[in-house]
């Protein structure tokens, strides 16, 4: 059983550590319900594919009760021969035979199958071809797959392919939830303020790993410290903030964005103008400022008509409220 008290964030995966991705969860299990034959999770390492799979290999996703098979298979196996001895794991007496497989699977299946194969992008692809012409020939079987989001499944299992998910991080909320989870299960007696949460979330950009990853050190250096509630002077003290270090001008920016409702460019320029050449100049300079924000998560973009209006993330605007009131030195927020 999960129990650290020293360090709630080690990368177990259990499923009662499982936050968010609600939704996607939701699709999931409705895919499997209806009986369809592939799925596919694609992420970035360190979103939580796996971990979306053991949960849902532990989830009972039939409503009416009904007994089912799961099988989780951390990566797919190196020689299409290989599919006999995995299916022997749910089902006995398969012969030896890959010819046979399928036959044999149909006739002796008696309930459901949920296979889910994680890091399928290092399959062969003639793995995944027989992977595919058992789950033509077998009717009680459906196949989730997890793999990097540059992963090209072979055509014919792409057109089989019902249900795409694209797991794109936790939200701030969904942060918070994970952070307390972890806490509370290994009976920690930390906490997180609120402030201190979005920016984990800002930084991490909500990739569950990454949140585990800097929660560890904020533990350690708050027992180091003493501390019981971890906040902005804390992060600030290890130094996480810097990395938002700004330049004048972009302190500026943000800080008009954080006192209005969203900006666009033009709109930006009329209030703020440190002596550009003309307007084209002045629109030009303001994007690639806004870009560099954007890229670093610390402001949004909707589309209003034609233009855009830029808006400071709404949990991070007192950030830069707060650099308005005290500006730190060397950029710092
Ligand atoms: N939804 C989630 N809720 C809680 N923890 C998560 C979640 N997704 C991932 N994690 C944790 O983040 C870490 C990375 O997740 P993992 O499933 O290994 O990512 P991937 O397989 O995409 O590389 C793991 O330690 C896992 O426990
Ligand atoms: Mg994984």
């Amino acid at each position: 059983m999960f129990f650290n008290k020293q360090n709630p964030f080690t990368f177990d995966i259990l499923p009662e550590l499982f936050v968010g991705y609600r939704n996607e969860l939701r699709e999931l299990s409705s895919a499997i319900q209806r009986g369809d034959k592939f799925c596919l999770i694609t992420a970035p390492s360190g979103y939580g594919k796996t971990a979306m799979m053991k949960f849902l290999s532990k989830q009972k996703p039939f409503e009416n009760g009904q007994r089912w098979r799961t099988l989780y298979l951390p990566r797919p196996p190196s020689r299409p021969e290989e599919w006999v001895g995995v299916f022997r794991r749910v089902v006995w007496f398969l012969g030896s035979h890959l010819y046979d497989l399928p036959t044999k699977l149909n006739r002796k299946l008696k309930e459901p199958c949920l296979m889910l194969v994680d890091e399928v992008h290092e399959a062969q692809p003639d793995c995944l071809g027989w992977l595919r012409v058992i789950s033509e020939h077998v009717e009680n079987i459906s196949i989730v797959l997890a793999a990097m989001p540059e992963f090209e499944p072979p055509q014919s299992i792409k057109n089989r392919i019902t249900t795409h998910i694209k797991l794109n991080g936790l939200g701030r909320t969904e942060t918070g939830e994970l952070i307390k989870r972890r806490l509370e299960l290994s009976r920690n007696r930390l906490s997180f303020n609120q402030e201190a949460i979005d920016v984990i979330h800002v930084q991490s950009r909500g990739c569950p790993r990454e949140i585990l990853k800097l929660c560890a050190q904020i533990v350690h250096k708050a027992t180091e410290m003493g501390i019981t509630t971890v906040d902005l002077a804390l992060l600030r003290e290890m130094g996480y903030m810097n990395v938002w270090t700004l330049s004048e001008k972009q302190k500026v920016i943000l800080a008009l964005l954080a006192e209005r409702a969203g900006l666009t460019p033009t709109e930006l320029l009329s209030l703020f103008n440190p002596g550009y050449k003309d307007t084209g100049n002045g629109i030009r300079a303001l994007n690639n400022i806004l870009k560099r924000l954007l890229a670093r998560g610390l402001i949004e973009r909707q589309k209003i008509g034609k233009a855009y209006k830029y808006v400071v993330r709404g949990e991070l605007r007192f950030l830069f409220e707060q650099t308005i009131a005290n500006p730190m030195p060397n950029g710092n927020i």
